[in-house]
C-alpha cells in the first residue's frame, strides 16, 4: 500500500516482513563488464552470482507467503486423484467462479493447448496486444495475430489510464475483413505485458464481450496479471472505486469463455492453469492435457506447487498482494519522471519500462536500443532488466527483421522481493546512465536462434562501448 508521509511525499510500504532472506552481492564494474561480455550482451544469459538486483522478470521469482510454504509441506503426491488438486480447484471456484479447471506446467503450456484445440491454419486471433509466447503458439498453429489497440496505446508517455483497451470499432472491421469463421478466438490480455504493463477497463472488456456475442466468437482472457489489472481498475475506473479487488477479479473472470494464466506471477508459484464454466469447450481441451502436460490432477506441475497455488489463488486478491508491485512501480516511475528520464506512463502493473528510443535516440532501431540499454544498465548497476523491443520479435518467414512497435527496457518488480532502498539505488544508476547515454551504442547479433531469439541470442557491442562506459563510471563512482 502507499502511505503519505507527513512531508507530503508518498511511499510504497511493504505489508509483509522478511522472515527468510537470500544473500545478494554487488560485484565490481570490471567483473560486470566481463560477465556481460560472456553473456553475449543478453541479460538472459547472465548468471545470478553476477547479479545484484534481479529485475529481469516477475515470473516465478516472487516471495511466497508463510502459508504457501506450509501448504507445500502438506500435499498429497498421488499421481491421480490428489486431494491437493481438489483444494486448488475449490480455491479457483471460490475466487474466480470457475467450475472446470486444469493445471498446466506454466502459462505457455496453456497457450499451446488453446492453440492446438481452437486454431486451424489460416485463422486469425485478434488481441489487445500479443505476448511473445502467445504469438509463437498462435503462429506455430498457422494463424495470424491481429493487434487491435487504440492508436495511443503505443505512445509511451501518456495520461490514458487504460492503454490496454482493445478498440471495438477496429475489432468489428477486422471481423468483417477476415470473416467470423476465420476468427479462432478473441484474446484479451490483462495488464498488457509488452506495451508497458498497461491495463484495460472493465467497460472495455464488456464491450469486447458484446462483440464476441454478436458474432458468436470465443473470448479468451489471459489473466497472468489479472490482479494488477483489477487493482488498477479499482484506482482508475470510477464505477469500481468502492469494489474490492476480489470482487473485481471475480467479475473479470465471469466475462470470457476461457481463462488461462501463468501462475508464476499472481499466485507466486511455478505453474499455470486454464479455467472455464463452458463444459463443452473444457471437454475439447481436456483430452490433450495428459498428452502434453500430465494427468488431469496435476497437469505437469509438482503437487507441492499445486498446493502453494491453491493458497496463492486465495491470497492474490488481497490488496496487499495485488497492489504490492503496482505501488512500487508507481513510486519508481514517478522518481524517474521527476528527473526527466523517458519512461512509460502512466505507471502500469508489471514493471518500470524505459523508452529506449528516447533514452538512446542516437542508436538506430536496427541496432536494438532496448537491448543495448539493458546491457548498459547491468554494467553500470548490476541490475538485470529485460529487452522488450525488436530483439523480442522474431524475423518474418523471409528472414526480414520486424521492427517492434516500441523499444522498451523492462525493469520488473517481483512481488514482495525488493524494497524502496533498492528502487532508490536503481533510480540513481539510471540517472547516471542517462547523463552518460552518448557513450552507449548499438548491438549486433553474432548468434541468432530461429524462434524466441531473445532467450538465447548472443550479441556484440558495436564499437566496444562497454569499455567506454566502464571508464567513465570508474572515474566518477569507483568500482561500485
Ligand atoms: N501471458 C502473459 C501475459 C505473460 O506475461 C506470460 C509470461 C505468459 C503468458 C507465459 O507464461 O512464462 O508461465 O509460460 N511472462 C513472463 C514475463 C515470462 O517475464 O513477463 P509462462
Amino acid at each position: 500500500m502507499s502511505i503519505k508521509l507527513s512531508s507530503g511525499k508518498e511511499i510504497p510500504v511493504e505489508m509483509h516482513k522478511a522472515r527468510m532472506v537470500q544473500k545478494i552481492s554487488l560485484i565490481p564494474i570490471d567483473e560486470r563488464l566481463r560477465a556481460m561480455g560472456e553473456a553475449g550482451y543478453n541479460t538472459f544469459l547472465l548468471r545470478t552470482k553476477d547479479i545484484f538486483l534481479d529485475m529481469l522478470t516477475d515470473s516465478g521469482v516472487n516471495a511466497m507467503s508463510d502459508n504457501q510454504f506450509a501448504a507445500m509441506m502438506n500435499t498429497d503426491d498421488a499421481y491421480a486423484g490428489s486431494m491437493t488438486f481438489y483444494e486448488f480447484a475449490s480455491a479457483v471456484e471460490d475466487v474466480m467462479g470457475y467450475k472446470h479447471v486444469m493445471n498446466t506446467h506454466q502459462g505457455r503450456a496453456a497457450e499451446h493447448l488453446l492453440a492446438k484445440v481452437f486454431i486451424k491454419p489460416g485463422d486469425v486471433v485478434p488481441t489487445n496486444y500479443h505476448f511473445t509466447t502467445t504469438r509463437a503458439h498462435i503462429e506455430l498453429a498457422g494463424a495470424l495475430v491481429l493487434e487491435i489497440y487504440y492508436d495511443d496505446a503505443l505512445k509511451t508517455e501518456s495520461a490514458n489510464p487504460f492503454k490496454g483497451n482493445m478498440d471495438p470499432q477496429k475489432l468489428k472491421n477486422m471481423i468483417k475483413k477476415y470473416g467470423k469463421d476465420k476468427v479462432a478466438f478473441v484474446r484479451m490480455e490483462a495488464t498488457t505485458n509488452l506495451i508497458g504493463g498497461q491495463p484495460f477497463s472493465m467497460k472495455n472488456l464488456k464491450e469486447i464481450r458484446q462483440i464476441c456475442n454478436e458474432n458468436r466468437l470465443i473470448m479468451v482472457l489471459d489473466g497472468s496479471l489479472i490482479c494488477e489489472n483489477a487493482y488498477l481498475i479499482r484506482q482508475r475506473e470510477k464505477e469500481y472505486e468502492n469494489k474490492t479487488v476480489a470482487q473485481i477479479v471475480k467479475e473479470m473472470c465471469s466475462i470470457p469463455d476461457v481463462f488461462y494464466m501463468s501462475g508464476r506471477k499472481n499466485t507466486c508459484v511455478r505453474g499455470g492453469m486454464i479455467g472455464t464454466n463452458n463444459k463443452e469447450l473444457f471437454d475439447k481441451i481436456r483430452p490433450w492435457l495428459p498428452v502434453y502436460e500430465g494427468f488431469y490432477t496435476y497437469g505437469g506441475m509438482s503437487q507441492r506447487e499445486v498446493g502453494a497455488m491453491a493458497v496463492g489463488v486465495r491470497e492474490m486478491v488481497d490488496p496487499s498482494v495485488a497492489g504490492c508491485s503496482v505501488e512500487q512501480i508507481k513510486y519508481f516511475v514517478n522518481r524517474l519522471v521527476e528527473t526527466g528520464i523517458p519512461v512509460v506512463t502512466p505507471p502500469g502493473g508489471l514493471a518500470c519500462h524505459l523508452d529506449a528510443m528516447k533514452f538512446l535516440p542516437h542508436v538506430p532501431q536496427q541496432q536494438y536500443p532496448a537491448g543495448a540499454l539493458a546491457a548498459a544498465l547491468y554494467i553500470t548497476s548490476g541490475i538485470r532488466s529485460m529487452e522488450r523491443g525488436t530483439i523480442s520479435v522474431d524475423r518474418d518467414k523471409e528472414g526480414k527483421e520486424i521492427m517492434a512497435d516500441v523499444e522498451l527496457t523492462r525493469i520488473a518488480l517481483p512481488r514482495r522481493v525488493y524494497t524502496v532502498s533498492h528502487i532508490e539505488y536503481a533510480s540513481d544508476r539510471i540517472n547516471w546512465l542517462y547523463r552518460h547515454r552518448n557513450l552507449v551504442k548499438g548491438l549486433k547479433f553474432v548468434f541468432e536462434p530461429p524462434v524466441l531469439r531473445f532467450f538465447d541470442g548472443r550479441l556484440e557491442p558495436i564499437g566496444n562501448w562497454g569499455k567506454d562506459l566502464l571508464e567513465a563510471f570508474k572515474k566518477e563512482l569507483g568500482n561500485y
